[in-house]
């Protein structure tokens, strides 16, 4: 595997792991206040991100890479509202898929094309996380304040979406 490629990955598995880190904050967050539907939801995807993690790292590895595991910074513990925690959450996501998009661009110029291959499932990914959390932003907005649109709104986000691992693209071995 070319350095540049596997340079690039090996940041991508990073911010991987910070994405996981950052909703992990905000599912303990959301659970403080009370907020059991978004708690969960973004315990979810903290899951969620850690198997975009784990993809990478086996990636690297069965390649003949070395995945390397960092340290990461402390994520926020406390958040202004629902609607500052899911403003976070699409700017970062709208960050990952940045980092994406170069990541499949070093994949081009490098002519490693089984890789570009391999990251076009994070492409779609990105694609589909970006739209949910607009949807989601823009019903929190549209509540605003009101208590019962809020319950609502928790109790909806429970049965959210959001997938785990989809079988048919992993390469765990799950
Ligand atoms: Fe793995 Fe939400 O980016």
């Amino acid at each position: 595997m070319k350095e540049r490629v596997e340079q690039a990955i090996n940041d991508q598995i990073r911010k991987e792991a910070m994405s996981s880190q950052f909703y992990l904050s905000m599912a303990s967050w959301a659970e403080g206040q009370g907020l059991t539907g978004t708690s969960g939801f973004f315990y979810k995807h903290s899951d969620e991100e850690r198997f975009h993690m784990l993809k990478l790292i086996k990636f690297i590895n069965e390649r003949g890479g070395t995945a390397i595991i960092s340290s990461l910074e402390q994520p926020p513990t406390d958040f202004d509202s629902l609607v500052s925690v899911f403003e976070q959450l699409l700017s970062h996501e709208i960050e990952v898929t940045e980092s994406i998009n170069n990541l499949v661009d070093i994949c081009l110029q490098e002519k490693d094309y089984t890789t570009q291959n391999f990251i076009q499932w994070y492409v779609s990914e990105q694609l589909e996380e970006e739209a949910l959390a607009r949807t989601i932003l823009d019903k929190i907005r549209m509540i605003g304040t009101d208590k019962a649109g809020l319950y609502l709104f928790d109790r909806d986000l429970e049965n959210s979406v959001i997938q785990i691992a989809p079988a048919n693209t992993a390469t765990l071995g799950e």
